[in-house]
């Protein structure tokens, strides 16, 4: 694809999802969450879902799978994403992702999707047993931003590889059906620059994870006040007091992490963090990390629980948000639909 695509005329629009597998935690909330929310303050429309089809590709349970999407939706509530402003709803809910991830199947190249590195570390070593699902997950994935002919996406450093490959896709749609004319646009990434990259509290070198076995690895959305001070006191470090500067970090990733997860809470950089704690030891500097963690997420947990003891408000919104997202996918779909010739009446 050597020809500089067309100019998009479009509008901006923001899309963004999350598996509902597991509990939200600081990562998820740092990485991409906090985005979401303040990109609501912006003039574009923005839609937001809970990515329940993407939980299939690996073994899960059916009869946890509507309360696991609450769950997030709750998560997402509770962490400022607003209703009356954003979209918000299951991907289930709105069937042209589906139809749309089928086309572009047609569209995407074998050679692009092994390429994906999430796909080897899910599958693992007995990748023939992976189920074909898994394997076409980014572009279940494209189709989910295309399908509102998005143009941003906030998420973690994590997914970065999956967004090339949606714009890759866009690219060759609008090249093979649209004779170059920018029908879908290619989407941006935004990524933060602290906190696009929370690392586990047991070790500094693998990401926090849902699927993380150990619940110390991570700080979660719904941790009480005790959990957190005891995960943050519990947290692996090395013996050297915080350096002085950033560069004193290179070699030292608990101690990087912490200091870059203070930093993301309280808005200020890791510069500035050293600038006031270097020098100290961790038995000084995780209480204040503790204090600052449970200041920042007690109101979100708190909310938390009082919306997933109301299931039924949460509906109310993922049935709204699913008429908003069905009506904005629509014609995106029926365009898409003429320029691959499906038959029409
Ligand atoms: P997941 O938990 O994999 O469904 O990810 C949901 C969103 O959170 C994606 O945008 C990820 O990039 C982001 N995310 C997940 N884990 C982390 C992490 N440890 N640090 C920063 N962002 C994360
Ligand atoms: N793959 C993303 C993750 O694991 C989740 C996701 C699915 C997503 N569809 C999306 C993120 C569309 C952004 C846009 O985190």
């Amino acid at each position: 694809m050597t020809d500089a695509p067309a100019p998009y005329e479009g509008p901006r629009r923001i899309l963004s999802g999350m598996q509902p597998t597991g509990q939200l935690h600081l990562g998820n909330y740092l990485g991409a969450l906090k985005n979401w929310v303040a990109l609501q303050d912006g003039e574009a429309e923005c839609f937001y879902c809970a990515v329940d089809m993407h939980a299939m590709t690996v073994p899960y349970e059916p009869a946890a799978l509507a309360k696991a999407v609450r769950g997030v939706t709750a998560a997402y509530l509770a962490a400022g994403v607003d209703p009356a402003r954003s979209a918000i709803f299951a991907q289930s809910a709105v069937p042209a992702h589906a139809e749309l991830a089928w086309i572009l199947q047609c569209v995407a190249r074998l050679g692009w999707l092994e390429r994906m590195t999430q796909f080897k570390d899910k599958a693992g070593k007995d990748a023939e047993r992976a189920s074909v699902g898994l394997f076409t997950y980014p572009v279940l994935m494209a189709a989910d931003i295309l399908v509102y002919k998005a143009t941003e996406v906030p998420v973690g450093e994590d997914q970065k590889q999956h967004l090339e490959l949606a714009r890759d896709v866009a690219a060759r749609f609008n090249r093979d059906f649209a004779g170059g004319r920018t029908v879908l646009p290619m989407p941006d990434p935004v990524i933060l620059g602290t906190g696009a990259r929370i690392m586990s509290l047991k070790d500094g070198t693998s990401k926090m994870s849902k699927s993380d076995p150990s619940d110390n690895s991570r700080i979660n959305l719904h941790d009480d006040a005790d959990t957190i001070a005891r995960k943050i006191k519990k947290a692996k470090t090395d013996p050297e007091p915080l350096p002085e500067t950033v560069e004193g970090l290179e070699a030292r990733p608990e101690a990087r992490n912490l200091v870059g997860i203070f930093a993301a809470l309280t808005g200020r950089t890791s510069a500035d963090v050293l600038a006031e704690y270097g020098g100290q030891g961790f038995g000084a500097f995780k209480p204040v990390l503790a204090d600052a963690a449970v200041q920042f997420i007690a109101p979100i947990s708190e909310e938390f629980g009082r919306l997933m003891a109301d299931p039924a408000e949460i509906d109310r919104v993922l049935t709204k948000g699913a008429e908003r997202a069905n009506a904005a996918a629509a014609p995106v779909l029926a365009e898409v639909r003429d320029l691959v010739g499906y038959w029409r009446a």
